[in-house]
């Protein structure tokens, strides 16, 4: 990873953002007074989501971090990526970071390598047919092996090493990924042995652990990778990156435990559903949900000790919050989850004894109606406190209150919070006012502040019509001239810098510019040396992609160049329409009529482009 991708993958611009201008929850993203422009009502947004932020007031302008600190500050990028990196706690003179982000770019390729290995043994080694048959046996067809890239590990103690061997990997790169085990007498041998191999993916879909199950009986029943530089168990999802369409599709996602029970919901057409490989959930893994889910709904065993342990953790869900970065989710750590980030947290009670795969293996049918049937995380906390204790005695009532009170705390909604102090006082049947003097004015630390949790987050996925607009220039920079008067034909505006949001692509197309009108741009390469050197390398395997774009005359060329900067523009476009609506719904509730107004024409502007561009896409692409 270069270090302009770590310096994002290690912070959040909620937070880089939020250290400048007050930021406010709204929705699924944060407004704020544009700090670059006199106004009155918010129309700065930051959007978690793609990690940029975009003013659509007067600036119109938008970016991701370094763009914000590099206008903010007034500064180069050299300077915002000195300052961010400060901030991330990267040294960029030593070359130590650049030799672990080597190591970790060479275990990446060296789990790519062993995944291709096991899948290849499991389609055609004789020695793998018991775990064909077992597979079948479970009823996974092949092409969701496939998806999964499933594979076997033969039952002998060098056989991936071999392998990876002969590819040129050393036993030190090997045992430091975790796929060979280095004993005290310093032999070395295969980690996985006689196990069907499930790879285990990053965000970005590239291998990065695996877990192998036994065919039979068999301790243990499966055999994880352990924690290494790729690796962190506590910040992955087992079946994240094949889920994320479905997600974005579906605005909800599933939290199951098993491998299993994500390979059949797939098959069953069920694709919105990831796994937290039986460990406890963490809010890395939530918020890595949140950024495409706005509702999450975890499966939880009807009568498993997970809930009974998640109960037990009220007390010291505060502490916890405080002082960790990454705390396991607890209940009040849920609600709190729910309210700053907006999302709608519900829980799915599975049948006593089945796990999902059962469930979707008997009845699909049955499994979207416990899906449908996952109930809110407060109503399911208010139940299962109520039927845990004694209700009917006094000691029992103040033993519920004490449960649900951290909970109730936690919503920072009105109207919500009203709800559920209503529920309690009619189940425990005391009165609603005495309930809320007791939850409200007993002492009660205060309440720290909302905190993004800082901690490395997985790099964030790229705006990729940008990026796709970015290769397209860099093959046919010279269209860069004529794209203006084209754009004028359509009736649209220019491109302009700030429409480009990564500040790569910023300085990407601002050389560009400078080197054609100057008229000392001979082969694209020239643009390397006018660029950072921090961001070499990110060009440079762009203009390896750009070359593999189709062979297309140039004329095509321009009008794909044309179309994506426009379905670019109409991607922004909808979300801030998106966003707009949101921001009137607050307006509204709080009856301010002026703001109301001041939205809603800026909606109608919205909705204007919108219909305008989406009435030229078609017209453009017709052509091919
Ligand atoms: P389960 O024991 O419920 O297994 O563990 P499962 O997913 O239903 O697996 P099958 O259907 O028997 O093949 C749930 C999850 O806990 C983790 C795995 O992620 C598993 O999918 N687990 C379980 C381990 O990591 N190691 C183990 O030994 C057992
Ligand atoms: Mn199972």
């Amino acid at each position: 990873m270069s270090v302009v991708d770590e310096i994002k993958a290690r912070l959040d611009i909620v937070d880089v953002i939020g250290a400048y201008v007050p930021l406010k929850r709204s929705g699924k993203n944060y407004k704020a007074l544009c700090p670059f422009h006199q106004e009155k009502t918010p129309s700065f947004i930051v959007f978690p989501e793609t990690q940029t932020w975009h003013c659509f007031g007067a600036c119109h302008t938008g970016g991701d971090i370094f763009t914000f600190i590099m206008k903010r500050e007034g500064v180069d990028f050299s300077t915002a990526l000195r300052l961010l990196a400060e901030r991330a706690g990267i040294t960029l003179a030593e070359a130590e970071e650049d030799t672990a982000a080597q190591l970790r770019e060479r275990l990446r390729e060296m789990h790519a390598a062993a995944a291709a290995y096991y899948q290849d043994i499991l389609q055609r080694h004789p020695e793998a047919q018991a775990a064909r048959d077992y597979l079948r046996r479970r009823g996974l067809r092949a092409e969701t092996l496939q998806a999964f890239q499933i594979g076997y590990a033969l039952n002998r103690w060098d056989g991936l090493l071999t392998y990876l061997h002969r590819l040129g990997y050393t036993e030190e790169e090997m045992v430091q990924g975790g796929l060979v085990i280095r004993q005290e007498n310093g032999r070395v041998y295969d980690r996985f042995r006689g196990r069907v191999m499930f790879p285990i993916h990053d965000p970005q879909g590239r291998v990065v652990a695996f877990a192998g199950r036994v065919l039979d009986q068999g301790e243990p029943k499966y055999l994880n990778s352990p924690q290494t530089p790729i690796f962190d168990k506590k910040r992955t999802l087992y079946g994240y990156a094949q889920a994320v369409p479905a997600i974005r599709e579906h605005g909800e996602v599933v939290v199951v435990e098993g491998y299993t029970d994500v390979l059949s919901a797939h098959q069953a057409g069920f694709r919105h559903i990831v796994a937290s490989m039986g460990t406890a959930l963490t809010t890395s893994h939530l918020r890595l949900l949140a950024r495409h889910a706005r509702r999450i709904i975890l499966a939880l065993d009807a009568d498993t000790a997970g809930i009974q342990a998640a109960l037990r953790g009220i007390d010291v869900a505060r502490e916890a919050l405080a002082h960790e970065v990454v705390p396991m989710i607890t209940p009040t750590g849920a609600v709190r989850f729910t309210t700053t980030l907006g999302v709608d947290l519900r829980i799915l009670r599975l049948p006593t004894g089945k796990d999902p795969d059962d469930v979707l293996r008997e009845a699909p049918e049955t499994w979207r109606h416990l899906v449908q049937g996952a109930i809110p995380v407060l109503d399911f906390y208010l139940d299962h406190i109520t039927n845990t204790v004694d209700i009917h005695t006094p000691q029992g009532k103040q033993e519920a209150v004490q449960l649900f009170a951290p909970l109730l705390r936690e919503v920072d909604n009105a109207t919500l919070r009203d709800h559920y102090l209503q529920q309690l006082a009619r189940l425990l049947r005391i009165d609603e006012r005495a309930l809320a003097q007791d939850i409200w004015h007993t002492s009660v630390p205060p309440r720290p502040m909302p905190k993004h949790p800082t901690s490395a987050r997985p790099a964030q996925k790229r705006t990729d019509l940008e990026r796709y607009l970015v290769a397209y220039l860099l093959r046919w920079p010279h269209l860069l001239k004529r794209l203006g008067e084209h754009l004028q034909r359509l009736g649209q505006p220019e491109l302009r810098l700030e429409e480009l949001h990564d500040v790569r692509h910023r300085l990407i197309l601002q050389v560009l510019l400078t080197l054609l009108i100057g008229g000392n741009l001979s082969t694209v390469e020239d643009i390397l040396t006018e660029l950072p050197s921090e961001v070499a390398p990110y060009v440079q395997e762009l203009m390896r992609q750009a070359a593999t774009l189709p062979q297309i005359s140039e004329p095509v060329a321009l009008q794909e160049i044309v179309a994506t900067l426009l379905r670019l523009r109409l991607q922004r476009t909808r979300e801030a329409a998106y966003q707009m609506r949101y921001l009137m719904e607050e307006a509204e509730q709080q009856g301010d009529r002026p703001l109301l107004l001041t939205y809603g024409v800026q909606l109608r502007n919205l909705l204007h482009t919108i219909r305008d561009l989406e009435r030229l896409l078609p017209a453009i692409t017709a052509g091919y």
